[in-house]
C-alpha cells in the first residue's frame, strides 16, 4: 500500500510538466500532505462567511464569524482531520482524484470544525488560559461570553458543509448520524468529566481508573478517533455494520491512550509543546495521574494529596506535582511503562484485522496510531 502511493508520486513527478500550474499534487511527505489538507479551509470559511452575507448579515457579523473560524478551527496538530483523508485513501488503495480529495477534506475539517467547538466550550468550562499557543477565545478582548454563541456556530458550520456538498450522496443521513451521535457521546463525556470534578468538594476517594475509562471514552475517543474513520467508511461505500464495530473495537482503545497521553501531558508536557497551560489539578480532574497516584501512594503522600489536590492555588499544585513524581508514585516512570504497554496491546489488536473478511485494512489503524505515539504535543 505505502509503496503503491510512493510508486504513484513518482509517475507523477516524472510526467509533470515545467509549465504545469501549481495544482496540488498527492504525496506521500507529511508537510505537503498537511499542507494541501491546510490549504482546503480557505475555501470552507469562505462558502461560510458567504452564507452570512447571503442571509444579509452586517459586515461585523461577518467578520466576527470569520475570525471566530480563523481563530479556533486551524492551527492544531489537525490529526483528526487528516485521518479522514489518510483513511479514505487508504480505503480506495490508491491516490484520489480531486474531487474526492476536496470532500474528504470537508469532512475533515468538519471533525475539526467539531474539535473547535469542543474547545471554545471546554476551556470555559476549565478555566483555561491558553489554546494552541495562544489566549483561549474567550479570553480574547471583547470577546467573553460570546464565545458561547461563537461556539455553537462553529458546530453548525458542520451541518451546513454537509448539506452543501452531500446532500445528494446516498450516505448523507450517514453521515449526520456519525457526527450527531458522537457529539451527544461526547456531551456526556464532557459531563461525567465536570460531574467528577466538582469546584468547591475535593473527594479523591470518588475516583477510580474505571470512572476515569468511562470519562474518556466519551469525551474524547469516540468523536476522536472512531469518528474521522467511520466518516471515511461511510465516503468509502463501507455499509458492513461489523466493520463499524471492528473499527470500535480498535479505536476505542487507541482513543483512551491518547487521554490518558493528554492527562500524562498536563502536568509534565511543556506548555511551549502542547500550546496550552495544564488545569487538571487545580480543576479537581479525575485524571490518570490522579487516579495512578491514588493508586500506589503511601499514607504520608495521599494525605499531602487529600490537602492539596483541586485547590485553586499555585503552591498546592507545586505540592501534588512533587507527590506525582516522587517514589513508589513515579507518574513518569508509569507513564512510560503505560505507553509502551498500551502501543503493544493496540498493535496487537490491529494484527488481529482479518483484511480478506472485514473490508478494513490495518493500515487504516497503523497510521492513525503512529500519528500519536509517543507524541509530546
Ligand atoms: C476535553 O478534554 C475533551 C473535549 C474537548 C471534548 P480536556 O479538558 O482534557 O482537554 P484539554 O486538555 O483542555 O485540551
Ligand atoms: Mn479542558
Ligand atoms: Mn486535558
Amino acid at each position: 500500500m505505502a509503496e503503491k502511493r510512493e510508486a504513484e508520486t513518482a509517475v507523477r513527478a516524472s510526467s509533470t510538466n515545467g509549465s504545469a500550474p501549481a495544482a496540488p499534487q498527492p504525496s506521500n511527505d507529511k508537510a505537503a500532505r498537511r499542507k494541501r489538507f491546510e490549504d482546503v479551509f480557505p475555501v470552507i470559511a469562505k462558502e461560510l462567511t458567504d452564507y452570512l452575507k447571503g442571509e444579509n448579515m452586517p459586515e461585523e457579523a461577518v467578520e466576527w464569524y470569520e475570525r471566530n473560524l480563523n481563530y479556533n478551527t486551524p492551527g492544531g496538530k489537525l490529526n483528526r482531520g487528516l485521518s479522514v483523508v489518510d483513511t479514505v485513501e487508504i480505503l480506495k488503495g490508491e491516490f484520489l482524484t480531486d474531487d474526492e480529495y476536496f470532500k474528504a477534506a470537508v469532512l475533515g475539517w468538519g471533525v475539526e470544525l467539531l474539535q473547535a467547538y469542543f474547545l471554545v466550550a471546554d476551556d470555559m468550562m476549565d478555566a483555561s488560559v491558553t489554546r494552541r499557543g495562544q489566549p483561549c477565545w474567550y479570553r480574547v478582548p471583547a470577546v467573553g461570553n460570546i464565545a458561547i454563541n461563537d461556539a455553537f456556530m462553529l458546530e453548525a458550520a458542520i451541518y451546513h458543509l454537509l448539506k452543501k456538498h452531500f446532500r445528494s450522496e446516498p450516505y448523507y443521513v450517514d453521515l449526520l448520524e456519525l457526527f450527531l451521535e458522537t457529539t451527544f457521546q461526547t456531551e456526556m463525556g464532557q459531563l461525567i468529566d465536570l460531574l467528577t470534578a466538582p469546584e468547591d468538594h475535593v473527594d479523591l476517594s470518588k475516583f477510580s481508573l474505571q470512572k476515569h475509562h468511562l470519562i474518556v471514552v466519551y469525551k474524547t475517543a469516540f468523536y476522536s478517533f472512531y469518528l474521522p474513520v467511520a466518516l471515511a467508511m461511510r465516503m468509502r461505500g463501507v455499509t458492513d455494520e461489523n466493520a463499524y464495530k471492528l473499527a470500535l473495537s480498535i479505536l476505542l482503545p487507541l482513543g483512551e491512550y491518547f487521554q490518558v497521553q493528554d492527562d500524562y501531558l498536563d502536568c509534565y508536557g511543556l506548555p511551549e509543546h502542547i500550546g496550552k497551560i495544564g488545569t487538571d489539578i487545580l480543576d479537581n480532574k479525575c485524571s490518570w495521574n490522579i487516579n495512578t497516584a491514588l493508586k500506589h501512594a503511601t499514607p504520608e503522600q495521599r494525605k499531602i494529596l487529600d490537602d492539596n489536590y483541586g485547590k485553586k492555588d499555585a503552591e498546592a499544585e507545586a505540592r501534588v506535582k512533587e507527590v506525582f513524581s516522587a517514589a513508589p508514585i513515579s507518574i513518569p516512570e508509569r507513564f512510560e511503562a503505560y505507553e509502551k504497554e498500551s502501543y503493544e496491546r493496540i498493535n496487537a489488536l490491529i494484527e488481529t484485522v482479518d483484511e480478506a473478511n472485514s473490508g478494513m485494512k490495518k493500515e487504516v489503524f497503523r497510521s492513525f496510531l503512529a500519528k500519536v505515539y509517543k507524541r509530546s504535543k
